[in-house]
């Protein structure tokens, strides 16, 4: 039997840091205060000068490569997790394997809003288990600013942008161990931005304020702190292990009220629970594979440990599993690695201007024959 083990891990976030009071500035009827105690969030970080998510989701994948020591051309599947892609089609998870120079890679957007990482992860990991595939590339990116109404104080303090990733590779070892995903489309209006589908665009609704998030906070609150912590226990379960066995809990992180909640429906000490709300908001399918890479960095992941990462968010969508971590976290890079995938980053630009100039010239040989015969 094959597992799923990550091998590699990378994060990146915008250089712009917001605090709390930056919203009072802009005029909101807010305060550090409330939004400290009621979120437990200080600051996220808000993307500037349009940089699309494929860019946070390029500069997260080079991280993972590097970690792992791998070759671009080592990935077989590309699976970005987002809501906020670059553009409807094609898919940015496209645009991503394409600047990253994984020519053998397939690649697909997959968008189950917050919970979209773990998804991913599930997904690529039965892909693994299959044999279909030896090495994935999951990511999980989301730029949520470009869709916060600034007048809406329940929801435009909440969200920040973000891009982690994670490199997996077969091995005979666990490895990702359970998963589960679930979804109750009965709560799809809880949580939702209307614009930019078929629906707004075939009502002439695509403007008007459809492009905003929007969201029924407490129901949502409700619901989540009930959700994280039975698809925890459930993939426990399923893993034959106790909640005693346990040793990291690294959850979505929308709200500390919400994860310290879980944490106590499950049981779990505070010392085995992971936040970073505080510094990042909640940036979407991002949020658990950037608290992945801080608490690696932060030396609370050991081979051998057993941790549960588990995910909610719009659709109502939720996903957890367990994963065995079975790879040394490694003291530094080789000091060749980046010098590596910085020229093989270069490798892949050139290749690409070289395919865009011969689809040119070879669409005006084209066109020239056309004219020839008519
Ligand atoms: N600053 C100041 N006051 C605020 C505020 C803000 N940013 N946002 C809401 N309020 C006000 C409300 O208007 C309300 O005022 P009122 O009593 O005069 O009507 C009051 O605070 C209480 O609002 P309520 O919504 O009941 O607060 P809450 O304790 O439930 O906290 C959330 C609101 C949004 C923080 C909380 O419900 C939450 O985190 N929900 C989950 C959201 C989430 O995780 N979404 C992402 C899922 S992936």
């Amino acid at each position: 039997m094959k597992f799923a083990q990550i091998v590699g891990w990378g994060m990146h976030v915008p250089d712009k840091v917001i605090g709390n009071d930056a919203f009072v500035q802009m005029g909101l009827d807010t305060s550090h205060e409330w939004i400290a105690s009621r979120t437990g969030i200080h600051e996220r970080r808000f993307v500037e000068n349009g940089q699309p998510v494929s860019d946070l989701a390029v500069k997260a994948a080079q991280q993972a490569l590097q970690v792992a020591d791998a070759h671009p051309s080592d990935i077989d599947l590309v699976i970005l997790a987002t809501c906020t892609p670059d553009q409807v089609m094609p898919s940015s998870a496209s645009f991503v394997q394409h600047r990253l120079g994984a020519t053998k890679a397939g690649a697909f957007d997959l968008n189950a809003a917050c919970a979209g990482f773990v998804y991913a992860l599930s997904t690529a990991a039965a892909q693994i288990e299959s044999g279909r595939a030896e090495t994935v590339m999951v990511i999980g990116a989301d730029e949520l600013s470009t869709h916060l109404n600034w007048q809406d104080r329940t929801t435009c303090v909440l969200f920040g942008d973000g891009a982690g990733a994670v490199l997996l590779r077969a091995s005979d070892e666990p490895g990702i161990m359970a998963s589960t995903t679930g979804s109750d489309g009965s709560g799809a209006g809880l949580l939702e931005i209307r614009g930019g589908g078929t629906l707004a665009n075939s009502n002439g609704h695509a403007s008007n304020g459809n492009a905003f998030l929007t969201m029924k906070g407490p129901q949502i609150f409700r619901w989540a702190t009930q959700k994280l912590g039975e698809a925890a226990t459930k993939v426990i379960e399923e893993s034959d292990l106790t909640v005693d066995q346990v040793d990291l809990f690294v959850p979505h992180q929308a709200n500390l009220r919400i994860i310290d909640a879980a944490a106590r429906r499950l049981g779990l000490p505070e010392e085995k629970v992971f936040s970073n709300v505080d510094t990042y908001g909640n940036t979407s399918a991002a949020s658990i594979p950037i608290a992945l890479c801080e608490a690696i960095s932060q030396d609370r992941v050991h081979v051998g440990d057993n941790m549960i990462l588990t995910s909610f968010g719009s659709g109502l969508s939720w996903a957890a599993l367990v994963i065995r971590w079975g790879t040394p976290i490694p003291s530094s890079v080789p000091r060749w690695t980046p010098i590596r995938l910085s020229l093989e980053t270069r490798v892949a630009a050139v290749r690409s201007a070289f395919k865009k100039s011969q689809r040119a010239v070879r669409a005006t040989i084209g066109e020239r024959l056309n004219k020839d015969g008519d």
